[in-house]
This record gives C-alpha cells, sequence and structure tokens, in this order.
C-alpha cells in the first residue's frame, strides 16, 4: 500500500539533440501532473548526436532553470532499470502527429513487457510545436535558417555559434 507521502515520480526520456520548445513545453505539462520530474538524457550513441551529452545536459538545466521539482540528468542501459532505480511511477512521451504513434507504441509496448509496473504517458504538445524536430532544427540551422523561436534561447546561441564556427 502506497504512503499518501510518496511522491510521484514521472521520467522524460529523449536525446535531446537539441532540445526545443516542444521539449520544454511537454516537461511544463509533465509538471502539472507530477510532483516530481526527471528529464532523463539518453547518450544514444546510435543516433551520432551532434552535440555531446554534457552539451545536451547544460542547454536543458539551462531552459529549465526556473522549473521547481525538475531534475536534469543522463541516463544509459535500458530505460525501465533507470525508472525502477529512480521509483518513477511513469514516462512521458511526447506525441505530435499520427506518425510518431507506431514508434512510440512500440517503445511503449516493449517497455512494458520488460516490467510490468512502468506506465508511459503520452502527452500532446502545443500545435505551434507539432512539426518540431530537433534534426529539423539542424538542418535548418546549418543552412543558415532562423530557428530562434522554435528553441530556447540557450539553445539558439549555442546554434549561432556552431553557424560561426563553420562559416569561418
Ligand atoms: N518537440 C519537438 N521534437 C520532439 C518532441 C517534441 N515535443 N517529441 C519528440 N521530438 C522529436 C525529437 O526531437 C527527436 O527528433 P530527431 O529524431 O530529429 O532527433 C524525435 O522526435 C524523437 O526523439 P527523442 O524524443 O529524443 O526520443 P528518441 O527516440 O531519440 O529517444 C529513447 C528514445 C532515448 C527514449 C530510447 O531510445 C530509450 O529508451 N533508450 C534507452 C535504451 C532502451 O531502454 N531501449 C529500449 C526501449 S524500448
Amino acid at each position: 500500500m502506497e504512503s499518501p507521502e510518496q511522491t510521484h515520480t514521472a521520467i522524460y526520456p529523449g536525446t535531446f539533440d537539441p532540445p526545443t520548445n516542444g521539449h520544454i513545453d511537454i516537461i511544463e505539462r509533465a509538471l502539472r501532473l507530477f510532483q516530481n520530474v526527471i528529464v532523463a538524457v539518453s547518450p544514444n550513441r546510435r543516433k551520432a548526436p551532434l552535440f555531446s551529452l554534457d552539451e545536451r545536459l547544460a542547454m536543458i538545466r539551462d531552459a529549465t532553470k526556473e522549473m521547481p521539482n525538475l531534475n536534469v540528468e543522463s541516463f544509459d542501459g535500458l530505460l525501465v532499470s533507470y525508472v525502477r532505480k529512480k521509483k518513477a511511477i511513469a514516462i512521458i512521451r511526447g506525441i505530435r502527429a499520427v506518425s510518431d504513434f507506431e514508434y512510440e507504441f512500440q517503445m511503449a509496448l516493449m517497455n512494458r513487457k520488460l516490467d510490468l509496473n512502468v506506465e508511459t504517458l503520452f502527452l500532446m504538445p502545443s500545435q505551434d510545436y507539432c512539426y518540431l524536430s530537433s534534426s529539423l532544427i539542424k538542418e535548418v540551422s546549418a543552412l543558415g535558417g532562423d530557428v530562434s523561436d522554435l528553441v530556447p534561447k540557450t539553445v539558439s546561441r549555442k546554434l549561432d555559434q556552431m553557424q560561426e564556427v563553420n562559416t569561418e
């Protein structure tokens, strides 16, 4: 039986290469539902991220520094093991469009197969951000497009710095 003081923690995992306003929107929504939210950043070597793990952690920490009850950490290995270690009760994932559904459904069911107690909760970002993805942000920025209103300031600065280095 769960004690009334038990803190309800949710984990929001992802690669966040880089974090976008869509990710921040999901974090804000999750914080309205859970007492404690952990943004769990995966090294995700499979995706060969543009930004290092430390850079991604720093960008999310900076973009969320005003948010109470939020921790930003990295995790390696199986997500369900990390969820268990943190005694979290749910995994949060953002669903932007129907196209996200199949991949997300597969992951959620695999995570449930690995641990029956782990629930996945899907949240919809604001429609302003439904078309966003980290790859699109990187592509548009690398080609000189302005993405400053689609990503946190700290990310925008980082992308600009990268552009300057590339054009030197
Ligand atoms: N706003 C903007 N973009 C969003 C978004 C939102 N609200 N929600 C998702 N996205 C985008 C991301 O930017 C990313 O775009 P990209 O592919 O262009 O980089 C894409 O949607 C999905 O990426 P992300 O949310 O970072 O998730 P992921 O699929 O890269 O991460 C993990 C998946 C890390 C959660 C998963 O690989 C994992 O659990 N790994 C641990 C190992 C494990 O347990 N594996 C078995 C899982 S069943």
